[in-house]
C-alpha cells in the first residue's frame, strides 16, 4: 500500500490515521483534505481505509461509505451521481473532476481528494463558490428580446440550434474555473472559463437579442482579456467541453464587430 507523502513545506499537516475495516482483505487507502472553521487547526489530510467489498466503484461510493461508516463529519457536496449536477466537483488524484463519474480503478495507489483548488474552503471539501456564481449572474445568462414575444414558441433553425452544441451541456461544476492559472490570479476581476462558456452560449443563440451589449460587457481588459490560452481548462472539463475554444471564439466576435 502507498504511504501518503505531503510536500515538506506544506500547511496541511498529516492527520488522523482512522482504523481498517475489520476482517476485509480488499483495502483502498484514501488521502482526504479535511479542514473545518470551528477548531482553529490548520487543514489535515486524514488517511482512510475503504472496504471494496462493500463500496461501488466510484470516488463518490467511497466517500460516502467514508461518511456513512467511519466519520460522519466529512463534509462534501453531491446530488445526482450521474454527472449532472455538478456539485461534486473536486481534485482528485491531482485533477479537478466529478467524484461520481471519476471510477477508483482510473487511479493508482492511495486516492488524494481535496476540494477545488484556490477557492475558499466552507468545510473539507466544500469550496465557497460565491464568486463565479456571481460572475455567472453578472453575464445575465438568460434569452433576452426585444420582440414582441411569439405566441407559441421563439423559433430556430436546425442549423442554429446545433450552434449550441458543446456549450448547453455544461453543468457548472467549475472544474474548468478552478484550474485556470489567469483565474486564480485574478479571480475577482477575470470572469473565467466556466462563465466565459456561458456568455458564448448566449452570444451565439440565434433568439437572442442582446448580442451588443453582451459584447459591451465584456470588452474589458480582465473580464475577458486575461485568457493566455493555456488550455487548463479544456483538459479538465469532465463534460469533455471546450472552454478555451469558446472565449477564443468570443475575441474573434470582437475582432470582427470592429471591422
Ligand atoms: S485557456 Fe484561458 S480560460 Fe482556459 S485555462 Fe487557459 S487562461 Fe484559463
Ligand atoms: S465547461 Fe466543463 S468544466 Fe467548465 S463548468 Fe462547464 S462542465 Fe464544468
Ligand atoms: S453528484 Fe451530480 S455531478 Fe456528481
Amino acid at each position: 500500500m502507498v504511504e501518503l507523502t505531503l510536500p515538506k513545506n506544506s500547511r496541511i499537516s498529516k492527520g488522523k490515521v482512522w482504523p481498517k475495516p475489520a476482517n476485509s482483505k480488499n483495502v483502498r487507502e484514501f488521502g482526504i483534505y479535511r479542514w473545518s472553521p470551528d477548531d482553529g487547526e490548520n487543514p489535515r489530510l486524514d488517511t482512510f481505509y475503504v472496504d471494496m467489498d462493500d463500496c461501488g466503484p466510484m470516488v463518490l461510493d467511497a466517500l460516502l461509505w467514508i461518511k456513512n461508516k467511519v466519520d460522519a463529519t466529512l463534509t462534501l457536496r453531491r446530488s445526482c451521481r450521474e454527472g449532472i449536477c455538478g456539485s461534486c466537483a473536486m481534485n482528485i488524484d491531482g485533477s479537478n473532476t466529478l467524484a461520481c463519474t471519476k471510477g477508483m480503478d482510473e487511479v493508482q495507489g492511495a486516492i488524494k481528494v481535496y476540494p477545488l483548488p484556490h477557492m475558499p474552503v466552507i468545510k473539507d471539501l466544500v469550496p465557497d463558490l460565491s464568486v463565479p456564481y456571481a460572475q455567472l449572474r453578472s453575464i445575465e445568462p438568460w434569452l433576452q428580446t426585444e420582440t414582441p414575444e411569439p405566441q407559441t414558441e421563439w423559433k430556430q433553425s436546425h442549423e442554429d440550434r446545433a450552434k449550441l452544441d458543446g456549450l448547453y451541456e455544461c453543468i457548472l461544476c467549475f472544474c474548468c474555473q478552478t484550474s485556470c492559472p489567469s483565474y486564480w490570479w485574478n479571480g475577482e476581476r477575470y470572469l473565467g472559463p466556466a462563465v466565459l462558456l456561458q456568455a458564448y452560449r448566449w452570444l451565439i443563440d440565434s433568439r437572442d437579442e442582446a448580442t451588443g451589449a453582451r459584447l459591451d460587457e465584456l470588452e474589458d481588459p480582465f473580464r475577458l482579456y486575461r485568457c493566455h490560452t493555456i488550455m487548463n481548462c479544456t483538459q479538465s472539463c469532465p463534460k469533455g467541453l471546450n472552454p478555451a475554444k469558446a472565449i477564443a471564439e468570443i475575441k474573434k466576435m470582437m475582432v470582427e464587430r470592429r471591422v
